[in-house]
């Protein structure tokens, strides 16, 4: 037996959700949002949260251990990334996703095992006949906070997107099942001679109207209403499909990648973005763990590769694929018909 190795890597994942539940309370709280101020020190940060006074210095000085806040002689502050990334009011707020993660996967999650076993959806949808969206959409607290949620996962790779591919070669283009707009807006706001479609269900359409006429592009970017099983894909000179896939088994990722060459021109581009699982499925965790978060969301999604994504889309007729990355663990693949 080798004696030089530790467990101390092992243990340190198998307590990662002790840290994990914590930064994801503190996104609950507000408390990255409360110190967008200035430096506040305990007792004000204590009161603010009405936190018990058994946890409030534990919490706190866990978050700085953690690197999620500072602490100096006035009291505790944000770090830089958490002043960007976690107020509430920063343009390039992320915690919408994190809000999600604490109310929703972090206790579905806790059913992993079963699904493993399974096969089946360990959330809204267990033991139902709705699929995610169904499930969720009725109630407009849940159907809000998705698609905010939607926006903080998006707008890394949104904005990546906006620069990597050559927009200027087209005029229009359609972001298929849009959520609140997060990437359209994105691309509009950076190539102001295209127009643009967001197609999503109709419960989705007021929470993405508003978001885009938020950022002044009513003008460019317009909702359109539709089932993407039911009804044929709006025609445009790009399509998009961010995340679309992964929800789906590979019968229904094979019907919409159809539907998506038929609704382009030739010489039209589809562009596939999601956490791509590496070709080698060893080393992006994030995506394979995506993939088992889809086990847990849905009733037969899954990730993929981008050898796989290019494989899928040659079958279904486009002549030439590539895969490049976005920002962080997504990478786009993009197929010309
Ligand atoms: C995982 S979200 C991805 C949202 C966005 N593209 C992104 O990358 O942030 C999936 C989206 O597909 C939409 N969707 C689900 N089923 C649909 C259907 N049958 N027809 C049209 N859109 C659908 C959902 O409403 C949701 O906005």
């Amino acid at each position: 037996m080798d004696q030089n190795v530790s467990p101390d890597a092992i243990l340190q994942l198998g307590f990662g959700f002790w840290g994990s539940k914590t930064l994801l309370s503190a996104v609950e709280l507000g408390v990255f949002t409360a110190l967008a101020e200035g430096p506040k020190p305990l007792p004000q940060l204590a009161a603010e949260f009405g936190l018990h006074p058994r946890s409030a210095v534990d919490f706190f000085d866990a978050l700085v251990a953690l690197g999620m806040l500072e602490r100096g002689d006035e009291g505790y502050t944000n770090t830089p990334a958490t002043a960007a990334f976690l107020d509430r009011n920063s343009p390039r707020y992320v915690g919408g996703l994190l809000e999600m993660a604490n109310a929703r996967l972090y206790p579905h999650w806790g059913n992993l095992t079963e699904a493993l076993k399974t096969g089946e959806p360990q959330n809204e949808a267990k033991g139902g006949d709705e699929d995610l969206f169904g499930a969720l959409y009725g109630d407009p607290e849940r159907l809000r906070q998705f698609l905010q949620a939607m926006t903080g996962a998006s707008l890394g790779p949104a904005m990546a997107l906006a620069q990597a591919f050559p927009w200027k070669d087209y005029s229009t283009f359609v972001d298929v099942g849009c959520a609140q707009g997060g990437l359209p807006v994105q691309v509009a706001k950076a190539h102001p001679h295209l127009t643009g479609v967001g197609f999503d269900l109709p419960a989705v359409g007021p929470i993405f109207e508003q978001y885009v006429s938020r950022h002044g592009l009513g003008d460019r970017l317009t909702f359109h209403a539709g089932d993407f099983f039911a009804d044929d894909l709006p025609s445009a000179d790009v399509l998009v499909m961010g995340r679309i896939l992964h929800d789906w088994s590979f019968e229904q990722k094979f019907e919409l990648l159809g539907k998506a060459y038929d609704a382009l021109p030739d010489g039209g581009a589809l562009i596939v973005y999601e956490s791509l699982i590496d070709d080698d499925r060893r080393t992006n965790a994030f995506g394979l763990l995506m993939s088992l978060n889809m086990l847990i969301e849905t009733k037969g999604g899954f990730d993929f590769t981008g050898k796989d994504c290019c494989g899928w889309m040659t079958l279904v007729g486009f002549t030439e694929t590539r895969v490049e990355h976005l920002a962080g663990p997504n990478s786009m693949v993009v197929g010309i018909k």
